[in-house]
């Protein structure tokens, strides 16, 4: 089902004076989906691991007048909680209320069976793909609630829901996306506003799904610019009520 209603398209203000922390910020999906927020008003958060890639979607989104984004150079590769608390501490600081989380960065890993799956690889894309979403949604909980509603968004795939040959790990740590969307969905629905819902993008034309299919011509899937509404409209208030859900980008 995608997730936001056919035809659906945000108004100019539909993210006006809410806060929207995106993962993954610095190129492909989260990249858009950053701008294209920033584009309807939001006040945008941007993290990524290369603080020159964070400083180009900061300077498309100043040049064209819209709301001043934050960077937050940060690898996911962290394993301890103290760098996502210490994160978490300096928005309460500057008395962040975060209306948004969109969990969106996740690295491939290695594209071989199981066995061949080397320990290191396997770690990595735990790390970044499932852990760094606990460790990070942990620590932003209390700054999700001081807001008046808020919305996360996980990133899901295909292969998080049915698993394929040869997606390894990968496809691993999406099951366990979705497992983590419906368990926190599910203990936030009766004693908090916020919202919690998975989003598999489908197929989009970014460096990764470049790196996963290389011999696909790039041009068969969208750019992410093409889809950006579904993320708009699940961060949205035109999304209220919506929890728990498995949704698709593309239908
Ligand atoms: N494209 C598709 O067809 C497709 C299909 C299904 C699901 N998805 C999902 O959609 C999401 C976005 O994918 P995409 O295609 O846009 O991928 P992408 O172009 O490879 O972008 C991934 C983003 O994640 C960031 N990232 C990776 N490792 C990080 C780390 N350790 N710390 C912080 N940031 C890190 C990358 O930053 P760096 O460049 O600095 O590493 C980049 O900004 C992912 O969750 C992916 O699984 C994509």
């Amino acid at each position: 089902m995608t997730a936001a209603p056919a035809g659906w398209h945000p108004d100019d203000n539909e993210l006006s004076g809410k806060t929207i922390l995106v993962t993954g910020a610095s190129d492909g999906i989260g990249r858009a989906v950053a701008i294209s927020c920033a584009r309807v008003g939001a006040e945008v958060l941007v993290l990524g691991r290369s603080e020159s890639a964070l400083e180009s979607v900061y300077d498309t989104i100043v040049n064209e007048g819209l709301p001043t984004p934050g960077l937050i150079p940060f690898d996911l590769r962290q394993s301890s909680s103290e760098p996502y608390e210490a994160l978490a501490a300096a928005m309460a600081e500057a008395d962040v209320k975060l209306d948004g989380l969109l969990h969106n960065a996740s690295v491939l890993g290695e594209r071989r069976s199981l066995a061949q799956t080397s320990p290191e690889s396997w770690q990595e894309v735990m790390q970044v793909n499932i852990t760094a979403i606990f460790l990070l949604t942990r620590a932003l909980i209390p700054l999700l609630e001081s807001a008046s509603s808020s919305s996360v968004v996980l990133t899901s795939s295909g292969v998080g829901r049915r698993g394929k040959a040869y997606w390894g790990a990968y496809a691993v740590s999406k099951f366990a996306t979705e497992g983590f969307m419906q368990v926190l969905a599910d203990e936030l629905a009766t004693t908090s506003r916020i919202r919690v819902n998975s989003l598999n993008p489908g197929a989009v034309n970014t460096k990764m799904r470049r790196a996963a299919y290389p011999g696909e011509p790039p041009d068969n899937n969208p750019l992410p610019e093409a889809l950006v509404n579904q993320w708009i409209y699940l961060l949205s208030t035109a999304s209220a009520g919506v929890n728990g859900k498995t949704l698709s980008a593309q239908s």
